[in-house]
């Protein structure tokens, strides 16, 4: 059975690092995932006045559509100011709405964060974690995955030429077959 998973980018940036180590992960993926980047730079910003007035815009209802359509959720995200990133926040505060009716609830999720730095944007990965407890999400917890110096990784036609991190990755991709299987909701298939 092949998983959807839905790849969350918390990056808007055109040559944004963390859209390139998406896609590597996509060119890595095993046989028994689909990773399909859902896209959240157009999502405007949460307001439940238009939830609660029933005008909720038609960006809004397709993330949550295509969120809902999906058998997992993989989040690959830097950090802005030591926390996730505002277009990341507001997706999934857009996921999380109407209240009830959460497009996130019981999703196996699983987290790479990336950074020019040394730090692996650390405090991103983990103050996600912080809403996916919440928003039950299950998430991966081995091997974590803080990329730093990713400047580094990749040739002038975005291709990851790391080989240690092209290991990472695939582990990391095998881990979360083993988690969406063991996690995943038990009334679907
Ligand atoms: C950053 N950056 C950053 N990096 C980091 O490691 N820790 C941080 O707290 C921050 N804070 C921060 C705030 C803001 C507003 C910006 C714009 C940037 C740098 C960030 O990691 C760098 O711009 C990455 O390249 C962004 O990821 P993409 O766009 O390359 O995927």
């Amino acid at each position: 059975m092949v998983r959807k998973v839905g790849v969350i980018v918390g990056s808007p940036r055109r040559e944004s690092l963390n859209r390139k180590m998406a896609l590597a992960m996509t060119a890595l993926q095993p046989a028994s995932l689909a990773l399909e980047i859902i896209e959240i730079a157009n999502l405007p910003l949460y307001n439940q006045d238009l939830d609660d007035a029933g005008s909720a815009p038609r960006e809004w209802i397709s993330f949550r559509e295509a969120v809902s359509r999906v058998d997992a959720v993989l989040f690959v995200t830097p950090e802005h100011n030591r926390s996730v990133p505002a277009p990341l926040k507001n997706a999934l505060d857009v996921g999380s709405r109407p209240y009830g009716k959460s497009a996130w609830n019981g999703k196996p999720g699983a987290i790479v964060s990336v950074s020019p730095g040394a730090l692996g944007a650390f405090g991103a990965n983990h103050h996600l974690r912080q809403s996916l407890v919440f928003l039950n999400v299950p998430c991966l917890q081995q091997p974590e995955a803080y990329i730093g110096g990713a400047t580094k990784l990749f040739d002038a036609e975005s291709k990851l030429i790391n080989d240690s991190t092209r290991d990472l990755l695939t582990a990391f991709l095998a881990a979360f077959v083993v988690w969406i299987e063991a996690t995943r909701p038990r009334s679907t298939s």
